[in-house]
């Protein structure tokens, strides 16, 4: 297949960090910004912005409330879609796959590194639910900080998940709208990616 260039190699993984490693140094913020797709109990989907932090050798890690819409959303599908745009490389990322929870020494430590004000923020904030008035939860900040002082442990309501794609698209733009596609697919993490050119 001619797949060479910013395409190259066989493992998945390895291109989508070179390509957010590339990303990281021409975007003007958040590079690691993704759409994460989910669908409700209805199967109406939902759609929203979170920050990818951290690619493992066989999953994409992050971080929410796991009482939010969409922590609701991923512990029941168990499925979850998403996309990365980088608008100054002109390139897309699209995965798919299965998810599951991530709350154990991993999150604790992704916790931890977070300020202080990030973790106290995380204690607070009841994701998703109605606010009666902003003055409400700066109060709940005020309680949660003089509760749980200058070293909060991880809720255990907040934590990461883990997509373990069956399915990656990396996208390029291409002259006349003839852009570079190539998916990787895979029934499960035991198998061998099957990679495909697309169609633009
Ligand atoms: C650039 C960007 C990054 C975000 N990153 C996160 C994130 O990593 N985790 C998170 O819970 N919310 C993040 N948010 C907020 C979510 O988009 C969303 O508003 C919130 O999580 C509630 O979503 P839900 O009601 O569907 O659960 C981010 C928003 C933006 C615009």
């Amino acid at each position: 297949m001619d797949r060479t260039g910013i395409f190259a190699g066989d493992d998945p993984f390895v291109i989508a960090r070179e390509w957010l490693d590339e990303a990281t140094k021409s975007e003007i913020n958040d590079p690691n910004a993704m759409a994460l797709a989910t669908v409700d109990q209805d199967g109406l989907p939902n759609v929203r912005m979170v920050l990818l932090k951290e690619i493992s050798a066989d999953a994409f890690w992050f971080y929410t409330n796991y009482q939010s819409a969409k922590g609701r959303e991923l512990e029941h599908s168990g499925r979850a879609a998403l996309v990365l745009h980088w608008k100054s490389l002109r390139r897309q990322l699209r995965i798919r796959g299965n998810v599951t929870r991530e709350d154990g020494a991993a999150a604790d430590a992704y916790f931890a590194s977070r300020s202080l004000k990030s973790r106290l923020g995380a204690w607070a904030s009841h994701q998703s639910q109605p606010l009666e008035s902003r003055g409400a939860l700066m109060a709940r900040v005020a309680k949660i900080t003089a509760q749980k002082g200058t070293n909060p442990p991880r809720p255990d309501f907040w934590g990461g998940f883990r997509l373990e794609p069956v399915e990656m698209e990396f996208w390029a733009d291409g002259a006349f709208r003839l852009h570079d596609r190539f998916v990787w697919r895979r029934e499960g993490p035991e198998n061998e990616w099957e990679i495909q050119r697309l169609n633009p």
